[in-house]
């Protein structure tokens, strides 16, 4: 199992007072250098955490690999051409949102990613779509022909009640299970923490996990290095 550090809330510090800190390259480069795996970052539409000039040097310094997050819009159809992140990670992104609200719906706009996908591939990006734990979310991702998935932990880590989140816990299993069947990498993310990690990194099917919050809110009080060391000793084992 790897983990990749998301360093979007870095950048949220910084863009509360519009200022030149903390610096998300500099949180990138602490996280690599403790272990992590890879670096996520997500462009929004409105630019309220990472930058374009962000995300330019993040490809310029992490050694491991960069997965941007981006919604599927022309603008950041160019960037990321542009950039060429080694992953780019497709999801649904609204104004009005205060994170991911859920997966793509594949399904229903199996057409619009279809005009997005080969060209990302032909530039050399992999590419991964945010997904529901649901299964023709996940069959429909193999027809788009995406080279792995990242599947959205985010009903398991809301659910308050241990019988809910047993239920999205096995609906989290089923996906893997399917999508590794299919053909697909299977990766896993949103809203994971210290506490809840331990059955998601039991799933024998998702190779890598993406987290961030959880690791930032750490790092102000521990700092980057061993936020990330005590996530990787949970995630590796
Ligand atoms: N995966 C995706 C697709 C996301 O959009 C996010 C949030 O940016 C994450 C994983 C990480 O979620 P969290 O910050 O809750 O760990």
């Amino acid at each position: 199992m790897r983990l990749s550090v998301n360093i979007d809330h870095i950048a949220t510090i910084r863009q509360a007072r519009r200022a030149s800190e903390p610096e998300p390259v500099l949180a990138a480069l602490l996280a690599e250098q403790a272990g992590a795996h890879g670096i996520v970052c997500h462009l929004r539409g409105d630019r309220r955490h990472i930058q374009e000039r962000d995300l330019k040097l993040l490809r310029e310094t992490i050694k491991t690999k960069l997965n941007l997050e981006m919604a599927t819009t022309p603008e950041m159809f160019d960037i990321a051409r542009k950039v060429k992140p080694d992953v780019v990670s497709l999801v649904p992104e609204s104004p009005d949102e205060v994170t991911t609200q859920g997966g793509l719906d594949v399904a229903g706009h199996k057409k619009h990613l279809a005009r997005y996908i080969p060209p990302l591939q032909k530039a050399g990006i992999r590419v991964s779509i945010f997904v529901d734990p649901d299964r023709q979310q996940v069959e429909a991702c193999r027809q788009v022909g995406v080279d792995l998935i990242e599947i959205n932990t985010g009903r398991y880590a809301e659910a308050r009640k241990e019988k809910d989140r047993q239920k999205h816990l096995e609906e989290v299993r089923q996906a893997a299970s399917l999508a590794c069947s299919l053909g697909l990498e299977v990766h896993a993310g949103h809203g994971l923490d210290y506490h809840n990690v331990q059955p998601i990194v039991e799933i024998k099917e998702i190779s890598e996990l993406s987290i961030g919050f959880a690791i930032v809110a750490r790092a102000a009080m521990v700092g980057m290095s061993q936020a990330v060391k005590e996530m990787l000793a949970l995630v590796t084992g």
